[in-house]
């Protein structure tokens, strides 16, 4: 059998651990021949693809990104389906493996649909995929973001100003959630609830007014009342996602407006998606790529894994892709109590 593997949307650490987990279990197991195509799906459209060898993921468990690239590519978008389809014969490969968010996953579904072998693993640091407790590349981005929040609550207190940290989190707001509790935050502000800031100005003040320097953690994707998101550009992806970022200095503003307080916004950007995966990244990973093997040998195509509790299980990619996995509203008023 002849196996391709993939890697397609927004890069996140842990994706190496699956290509590595696959490759190895897929030859010693298996005694496949493994392919990985390059840059998502625009690797199967254009027939991009390369042997993947035990020697070729020797030393990539703990490096960040992806050995074989990534794309936002939408073949869907540009009718080159019957491009993978001739890709797939041509190059004899029985079966692909897809690692990637809502857009890549969704993509496999139809090709699922469309007749194409092909089984999902679950990535992305926002942690927005259904059916899945977590998504790896996730806990690695909160780590990020909660150092970066430990170390700017010391400048900030010094210079007795508030800091907006900007976190990624298009329609959830995960990382906002869990690196703003972890980092002990005074706001939190995510995508799901639409935040005044008469509210936030006044948590602002009320935190200046015990001595201490407050921090702001707003997800990229969160909205002001009666406001909109804060475009970085109007470009839109192949997936018809626009690129977001700016709500942070945007908020800055205001709060040094109306309360007279110096105040600065870091955006922590794709900082967040580089780098190392964390020891609890890197098992998933290596667990989610196992778990996608055993799918693959039993022909159980139209699949993804997913982490429920301990357990890795697997999914319909129709059932995880139908709608994204949101920040609750008790998950949100948990955080709350430490708000101000
Ligand atoms: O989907 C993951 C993500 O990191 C989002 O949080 C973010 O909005 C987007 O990707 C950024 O995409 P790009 O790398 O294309 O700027």
């Amino acid at each position: 059998m002849r196996v391709g593997v993939l890697t397609g949307g927004g890069d996140c650490p842990g994706l190496n651990a699956v290509i590595r987990a696959v490759v190895r279990k897929g030859i010693e197991k298996h005694g496949w021949d493994v392919v990985g195509f390059r840059n998502g799906w625009a690797g199967p459209v254009t027939g991009d693809s390369r042997p993947l060898g035990l020697n070729d993921v020797e030393d990539i468990l703990a490096r960040g990104g992806t050995i074989l690239g990534s794309s936002r590519t939408n073949p869907y978008k540009d009718d080159s389906v019957d491009k993978i389809r001739a890709t797939l014969s041509e190059q004899g490969v029985d079966a692909l493996v897809a690692i990637g968010g809502e857009d890549t996953l969704g993509v496999a579904k139809r090709l699922v649909d469309d007749g194409i072998n092909v089984v999902g693993v679950p990535k992305t640091i926002d942690n927005d995929l259904d059916a899945t407790d977590y998504t790896f590349g996730f806990d690695t981005a909160v780590h990020i973001a909660t150092e970066a929040i430990d170390r700017l609550r010391t400048t900030a207190e010094s210079h007795h100003r508030a800091l907006v940290v900007e976190v990624m989190g298009r329609h959830a707001g995960w990382i906002a959630l869990h690196s703003g509790l972890a980092g002990g935050a005074n706001v939190i502000l995510v995508p799901e609830r639409p935040f005044s800031v008469d509210k936030v100005v006044e948590w602002v003040l009320r935190r200046f007014e015990a001595e201490y320097a407050p921090i702001i953690v707003v997800a990229e994707g969160a909205v002001p009342e009666g406001g909109k998101e804060v475009l970085h550009s109007g470009e839109r992806d192949a997936f018809g996602h626009v690129r977001l970022g700016g709500v942070g200095q945007w908020l800055a503003e205001e709060i040094a407006d109306r309360t007279g307080k110096e105040s600065r916004a870091v955006v922590l950007g794709h900082t967040q998606r580089g780098g190392t995966p964390t020891a609890y990244d890197r098992v998933l990973a290596t667990r989610f790529g196992l778990h996608a093997v055993d799918a693959v040998a039993e022909g159980d195509w139209g699949t993804m894994v997913a982490l429920r509790g301990t357990d890795i299980v697997r999914v319909k990619l129709s059932e995880a892709t139908a709608k994204l996995k949101t920040v609750p509203l008790d998950r949100y008023q948990e955080a709350e109590v430490f708000f101000g």
